[in-house]
């Protein structure tokens, strides 16, 4: 799965950036205080410790989470049909029926299978029925039942099967098509006025079983032959191509019969199914493969799948060539769907994506939306061979999965895109994985990234695997792993690990078996220990480490980096020797003599912070004034970040870490600007409503001033966007910082680009990449009547990118009633969707005056809040769906805040006066 939260990626205004902080805080409290309102509280502790494991109630087999080991499936007939109008109930419902051979491997008189929230047909009594293959009798079915907490279907025998055997089991069921984005369920939108339904799939983590019963584990692959019953007026996807389409007459209704190529041995969680009227665009590549497209008739009509097309081919290309292996199967579809969970599901053969995900629109979409569709297909075509073609056996080595999706993303997009300047743009993996990691790993309530197989086994537990440790953490460590071995090895073993798995699943070690082996044919290649070694210290135990370095007697050390200094670790992490390994710099004596700097972590390649000696911190900060190009670009963007943290840590003095930011006078570049943006940001939010504020709004206008003057240059006066591909985004943040900090002339700009919009609804002039912050100025620096127009504009959006910025703009007006008016707008669907709710009350809550608002009105709806499956959802990818996991960050961070604030408000305040004078 591509990762939800990284909906804000690129979105430069602070608004976005910070929406989903602010609102988790706000949904901290609001449990907090929701707990100790007495009425409420036994609820909301069910709601949250219903969150957490279930002890096991017996040592019965079906009272265990896990599969046992006595049967293996081989294959699945499944035949599914979704009802898209509303039955005699008011509900919508899809039935089907299915059967499943399998393979006894031990002897047993029991079958667990699993289902959920489906009602099956009864034979005799009995919820499925059993045949023997090859002339084998089956034993008969004594007694069928749900055990519900588990999700089984248990059906005990009179006898038992007989290893080497194989057996069908036979199933027909009937299940509601929910709109709860979970398993078989449906969507709705709205297209030419008219209510469309659609029936889509999302079975990770653990939804297969609510489409049919199946053995839901992601070891237990087989081949699945699937088949759909439709409506003819629509299509019907899956994962593999489509080979027979028949009308037929079924109760008197006419209805198509899709039958599909069966799939290659796959998981359950990668099953997809599709039935909508969407249409699609396609091409074929080299090697016959077809691919294809899907959207709304609209989206394709306008053009708005092609550049997911283009990219599709080479992205495709690369990942053969990058893991020696064909692709696996004989087509690939990709579909964007008006209404879906994460950013993008890997079905194997059938990627879904959210609309934001997929479609780029030249008009509309800005060059954000562009980089993230092309990041994220490409992680999503790495996880057909990662991931699907060779499967990690169970979800506790989920890290392994999503964390190299999340690395090699980058090289497939690279590849993709050549001319967007391949050094800058893979080094973004800075900012969106390596920085992100260290915020959360630098916390007390981190956790490993490897855990051990026994201690993921609810749903609940699996879906707590999804989070920033794995993925972000992930990413950084396999890309450090990489840049020791060298791509050339770590792309060899990776290609031998593949084959040796292909159709198969395996665990994390094994992959560490084939690049140790790589390594060790490769002449030139010398290990300082196993890659085991190496690795199991950055796995196995949390955190990170800061290495501090002294330049007057060159003495190296390191310890366990945490952002509160004085907090109790329970789960103590260990770093010893291990930078060794990780960054060859710091092999070299670290001694200098007068004049001279150390700068290690060379392009930031280790997954450490780097602390110095005051001395060599004042060199590196003159070098940065007076030639800041002599340090690499990355590394810029990380001393700065890593003297914010570790001034935050209470390491260094915090005017160190802010004088960092002196040299962005002479600074033009993206990434280091992003990282400075970011940690300023921090620091505005603490000091909103302090005298702070003022002083430090001055000194960060005097810092961007020359930015804002070398765009203006650069675009001839604001009439064009820059060529290069980061410079897009530094334009950006060159924009909304001077507008925000009232940088002379920026606000008239951007409000004159508004009002010409206004005068002319029909023809919007303003550059897309430019739109979210001048939405934003504008309805901040605008009364009703530019809030009105926003909003018309958005009830009027056809382009999803464009409603997402209207959406987020509106709520940065400075005008309470608007804001408690757009508030209330959240509880009616038709107004906000139902999925856009709790991002829309996070981008209030991440405006100083709309904060208290929000706030006040979450405690209020609280029940109905917590009822959108939206947000728990959202939440979920988050990490809040462990309901404490994520909260206990928040409330550490909040009081880490607090502790810090006390300390340092003077000091600081003092710096920012003598520095914007
Ligand atoms: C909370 O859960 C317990 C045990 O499952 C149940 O008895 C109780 O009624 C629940 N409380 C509420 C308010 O739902
Ligand atoms: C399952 O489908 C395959 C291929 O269509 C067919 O050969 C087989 O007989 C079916 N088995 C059952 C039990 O329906
Ligand atoms: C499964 O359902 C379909 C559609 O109702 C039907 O055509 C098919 O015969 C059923 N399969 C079996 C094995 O009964
Ligand atoms: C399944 O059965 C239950 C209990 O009879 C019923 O409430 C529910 O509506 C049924 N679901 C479907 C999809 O028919
Ligand atoms: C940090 O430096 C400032 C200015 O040099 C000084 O006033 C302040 O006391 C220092 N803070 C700490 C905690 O040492
Ligand atoms: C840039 O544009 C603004 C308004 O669009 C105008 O007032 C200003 O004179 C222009 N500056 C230059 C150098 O052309
Ligand atoms: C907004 O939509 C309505 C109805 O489709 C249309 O009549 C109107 O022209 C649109 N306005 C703009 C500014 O696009
Ligand atoms: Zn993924």
């Amino acid at each position: 799965m591509a990762k939800g939260y990284y909906i804000s990626k690129n979105m430069a205004t602070a608004a976005m950036v910070l929406g989903a902080i602010a609102l988790l805080t706000i949904i901290a409290l609001s449990i907090v205080y929701n707990r100790e309102k007495s009425k409420n509280a036994a609820k909301l502790m069910n709601v949250t410790t219903s969150m957490l494991a279930p002890t096991p109630t017996s040592n019965e087999l079906w009272d265990k989470y896990r599969l046992p080991d006595t049967l293996a499936p081989q294959h699945y007939n499944v035949t599914l049909w979704p009802h898209l109008v509303m039955d005699a109930n008011g509900m919508y419902v899809f039935t089907g029926n299915s059967s499943v051979m399998f393979t006894c491997l031990k002897k047993t008189d029991l079958i667990l299978i699993h289902s959920n929230k489906l009602n099956l047909t009864l034979f005799n009594g009995r919820h499925a029925k059993l045949m023997g293959l090859d002339g084998v009798t089956a034993p008969a079915i004594k007694t069928t039942w749900f055990q519900t907490e588990t999700h089984y279907l248990v059906i005990k025998l009179n006898g038992n099967l007989k290893p080497g055997k194989s057996y069908w089991l036979y199933t027909e069921f009937r299940g509601e098509l929910a709109d709860d984005l979970e398993g078989f369920y449906r969507s709705e939108y709205m297209e030419d006025g008219r209510k469309k339904i659609i029936a889509i799939t999302q079975m990770q983590a653990t939804y297969a079983r609510k489409a049919f019963p199946c053995f839901d584990e992601p070891a237990m692959k087989a081949v699945f032959h699937i088949t759909l019953i439709h409506d003819p007026e629509t299509i019907a996807l899956s994962n593999g191509q489509e080979i027979k389409k028949e009308n037929l007459n079924i109760d008197g209704i006419t209805v198509t019969r899709t039958t599909f190529e069966p799939t290659k041995k796959m998981s359950t969680y990668l099953v997809a199914f599709v039935v909508s009227d969407f249409t699609y665009i396609n091409t074929k590549d080299k090697k016959g493969v077809l691919v294809r497209i899907w959207a709304r008739k609209k989206a394709i009509e306008e053009g708005q799948g092609n550049y997911a097309l283009s990219i599709t081919q080479p992205i495709l290309e690369f990942f053969e060539k990058y893991y020696n292996t064909s692709y696996p199967l004989s087509k690939s579809d990709q579909i964007a769907l008006p209404d879906f969970k994460s950013g993008a599901m890997e079905n194997w053969g059938l990627v879904t994506y959210r609309e934001t995900a997929l479609l780029y629109d030249a008009h509309m979409s800005a060059n954000g939306n562009k980089q993230r569709i092309v990041t994220v297909v490409s992680h999503e075509l790495a996880h057909m061979w990662f991931g699907n073609l060779v499967t990690l056996k169970w979800w506790n080595d989920l890290w392994l999965n999503e964390g190299f999706a999340s690395y090699v993303e980058y090289l497939g997009a690279d590849h993709a895109e050549p001319t967007w300047n391949i050094v800058r743009f893979k080094d973004q993996i800075i900012l969106y994985d390596l920085q992100r990691a260290f915020a959360v790993d630098s916390l007390t309530t981190s956790h490993p990234l490897s855990r051990k197989e026994e201690e993921v086994n609810t749903p609940s537990e699996i879906s707590e695997m999804f989070n920033t440790i794995s993925y972000s953490k992930g990413a950084a460590v396999l890309r450090m792993l990489s840049e020791f071995l060298t791509e050339h090895v770590f792309a060899k073993g990776l290609s031998n690990y593949l084959k040796h798995f292909a159709f198969g699943s395996s665990v994390y070690s094994d992959l560490w078996d084939h690049l140790q082996k790589a390594a060790d044919q490769t002449s030139g290649v010398k290990l300082p220990r196993t890659v085991h070694d190496i690795m199991n210290r950055w796995i196995l135990q949390m955190g990170l480490p800061v290495v501090t370095i002294d330049t007057r007697n060159g003495n190296v050390s390191q310890k366990h980096f945490l952002l509160d200094s004085q907090a109790v670790v329970e789960r103590k992490s260990e770093f010893k020797s291990n930078i060794l390994y990780a960054s060859q710099a710091i092999h070299e004596p670290m001694k200098v003599s007068k004049g001279e700097w150390v700068l290690a972590n060379l392009h930031a390649s280790g997954y450490f912070r780097v602390n110095y000696d005051l001395e060599n911190w004042e060199r590196l900060l003159s070098q940065l004034e007076s030639n800041h190009q002599i340090i690499p670009v990355v590394n810029r963007a990380q001393l700065l970040d890593d003297a914010f943290n570790v001034a935050r840590a209470s390491i260094i003095n915090i005017t160190l870490a802010l004088r960092t930011t002196k040299y962005l006078l002479h600074e033009r570049e993206y990434i280091p600007w992003q990282a400075a943006l970011r940690n300023l940001n921090y620091f505005f939010q603490l000091f909103d409503r302090s005298e702070v504020y003022g002083a430090m709004q001055a000194y960060v206008k005097k810092q961007v001033k020359p930015l804002f003057k070398h765009f203006g240059t650069l675009t001839s006066n604001w009439t064009m966007v820059p060529s290069g591909h980061t410079d897009q985004f530094t334009q950006i943040i060159a924009l909304s910082l001077a507008c925000g900090t009232g940088v002379e002339g920026c606000r008239d700009l951007t409000k004159s680009w508004f009002r010409r919009w206004m005068q002319n609804p029909h023809t919007n002039t303003i550059h897309p990449n430019l739109r979210s912050t001048v939405y934003c100025i504008a309805i901040a620096e605008g009364g009703a009547e530019e809030w009105d127009f926003g909003w018309k504009m958005l009830q009027n959006a056809t382009v999803a990118a464009e409603a997402v910025k209207l959406r987020s703009a509106l709520a940065c007006t400075q005008v309470p009633w608007l804001l408690n008016r757009y508030l209330e707008y959240t509880l009616y669907p038709e107004k906000i969707r139902k999925q856009d709710a709790t991002s829309t009350i996070g981008y209030i809550a991440s405006n100083v005056i709309g904060q208290p608002l929000a706030w006040d009105f979450v405690r209020a709806n609280w029940d109905y809040i917590f009822k959108l499956k939206r947000f728990q959802k959202d939440n979920a990818e988050t990490g809040f769906g462990s309901g404490t996991q994520a909260l206990q960050q928040a409330i550490e961070k909040t009081t880490a805040k607090i502790k810090w604030l006390a300390e340092n408000k003077e000091p600081v305040l003092r710096w920012f006066i003598s520095e914007s004078s």
